[in-house]
């Protein structure tokens, strides 16, 4: 199939990422079927959604009509066996290979056989998820950043049986989306998570040594280096927990003390600290 003639689209997950990834495909004027596991999560998603297209309407970047049609091309579901007849299958489930494989295994049992199926994973093996399905040479990683319907990249990541034709497919699929792909090997970060978490993780370790004030690490990223965010009011809008996870997955796979999550970042999440999402983090938020 070429990524033109994709018509429908399944997602599994629609949290912070599934999520916005239904919104950049309907966006793009496909039909998309999100399913969660359960009618609150299922609801939230579709609120998650609708306050990020609300968003996009204030600041001028999608018309009222526009939002209309890309909210009605979207539905909500508790049971995957809604997304079987899809064209295109993208996972964005829990950061968890035992939760994942499972999944990979029902997608690869429910769908026809020529689909593409793509993980959304930031850190873990697309070569396991591959293995467990009978088309190992359809699976990769689609790798979107948050917030997705704002960040311009898509990481595609081949693992070591995927075909070209699949890679092309997904770069061509990146293009339909409005992003701009980059290839990447199926290797624990990919290209930015590599980069960046040992960054992140810098920062945490400063404000725990009391090198500098929060305000002053991220102002002197701001305005010293022009990022949007500093790597705290960042790791705010990733998500603590998000961030714990795949420097443990980046440690794992190289064992190199730079990706060794700080102590603070631990203790955070283990007192429910988990940035935006829970209402604190490094700063204090509203709870969403
Ligand atoms: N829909 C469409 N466009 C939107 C939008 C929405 N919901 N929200 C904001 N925008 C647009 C704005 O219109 C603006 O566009 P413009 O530059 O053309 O005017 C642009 O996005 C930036 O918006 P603002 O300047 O108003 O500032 P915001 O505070 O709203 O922006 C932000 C927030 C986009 C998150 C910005 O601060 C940013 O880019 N931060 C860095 C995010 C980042 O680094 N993400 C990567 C995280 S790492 C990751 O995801 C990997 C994972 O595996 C860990």
């Amino acid at each position: 199939m070429k990524a033109d003639e994709v018509k429908k689209v399944g997602v599994l997950g629609a949290g912070i990422m599934g999520s916005g990834i239904v919104e950049v495909c309907a966006k793009a004027g496909i039909d998309v079927t999100f399913v969660e596991v359960d009618e609150e999560r299922r609801e939230h998603g579709l609120q998650a959604v609708e306050r990020s297209m609300a968003r996009a309407v204030e600041r001028g970047k999608l018309d009222r009509s526009d939002r209309d049609e890309a909210m009605a091309r979207i539905t909500g579901s508790t049971d995957i066996a809604d997304v079987a007849d899809s064209d295109l299958v993208m996972e964005a489930v829990t950061e968890d290979l035992p939760t994942k494989i499972e999944v990979f295994a029902h997608l690869d049992e429910l769908t026809r056989p020529e689909v593409v199926l793509a993980t959304n994973t930031s850190s873990l093996p697309i070569a396991e998820l591959a293995a467990i399905t009978k088309r190992p040479d359809k699976v990769l990683g689609l790798h979107f950043f948050n917030p997705p319907p704002v960040m311009k990249l898509l990481e595609v990541v081949r693992a070591l049986t995927t075909s070209d034709e699949t890679v092309d497919f997904a770069r061509a699929f990146a293009v339909r989306l409005g992003k701009t792909p980059v290839l990447s090997k199926d290797r624990a970060g990919f290209i930015v998570n590599f980069l960046l978490i040992p960054y992140l993780n810098s920062a945490v370790r400063m404000l725990d040594e009391n090198f500098a004030t929060r305000e002053d690490i991220d102002a002197g990223v701001k305005l010293g280096l022009g990022h949007p965010m500093g790597p705290l009011e960042l790791l705010d809008l990733i998500g603590l927990d998000t961030a714990l996870q795949v420097s443990g997955v980046l440690y794992d796979e190289f064992k190199d003390p730079i990706y060794a999550a700080p102590t603070l970042l631990k203790r955070m999440v283990a007192a429910g600290y988990l940035g935006r999402k829970s209402g604190k983090g490094f700063y204090d938020y509203e709870k969403q």
